[in-house]
């Protein structure tokens, strides 16, 4: 039984500190659960619950979630996931927005300072100034995107990079997708 606690993150965590603590929390989320819905879900909160406990810019962040290969046609699409944070767009079509473009072919990290500066950023929360998107692999191949976003302009960056990159991969290789 997930405890509850999991979510709290003390305000006097480093973000180094905050990013160990939640994959540690999520490590042992996962520990007998391979449900990507149940997994991502918990992964959403505790990644909301972190950024919140953090000082500006991270605290700005307004939207947590995921995007998972669309069933109906997962060539072309992605589907909105668990998240948190206002109601988003439902589909993103491969290549499409900063959600497409990193999981395009083997899939990248797209880390954007400024939504404004990259064509074809798709606004679904008109409050989102920066966004981060990581895919997320299994057997090698894309099968969903971690996307954060944020209310001020350069909200995130390379440790942000590295903790959601492990946070990722955690999720690729521990959930049935
Ligand atoms: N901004 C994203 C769309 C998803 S929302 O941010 C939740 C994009 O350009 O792909």
């Amino acid at each position: 039984m997930p405890h509850a606690d999991a979510s709290n993150f003390s305000t006097s965590l480093s973000k180094a500190e905050a990013y160990s603590q939640l994959l540690a929390s999520l490590t042992s989320l996962l520990e007998g659960q391979r449900n990507w819905v149940a997994n991502t879900a918990n992964a959403a909160s505790l990644l909301w619950h972190m950024f919140h406990s953090l000082p500006p810019p991270s605290s700005s962040v307004n939207w947590s979630g995921f995007y998972v290969l669309d069933p109906t046609d997962p060539q072309k699409q992605l589907i909105l996931g668990p998240f948190m944070g206002k109601v988003a767009c439902q589909t993103i079509r491969i290549g499409k927005g900063v959600c497409g473009a990193a999981a395009e072919g083997e899939g990248r990290t797209v880390l954007v300072e400024d939504v404004e500066q990259f064509p074809g950023h798709i606004a679904c929360d008109s409050d989102s100034r920066s966004e981060i998107v990581v895919p997320i692999k299994s057997g090698g191949k894309v099968v969903g995107v971690l996307d954060i976003d944020c209310a001020e302009v350069g909200g995130f960056d390379g440790q942000d990079q590295e903790g959601l990159e492990n946070i990722a991969e955690l999720l690729g290789k521990s959930c049935e997708w």
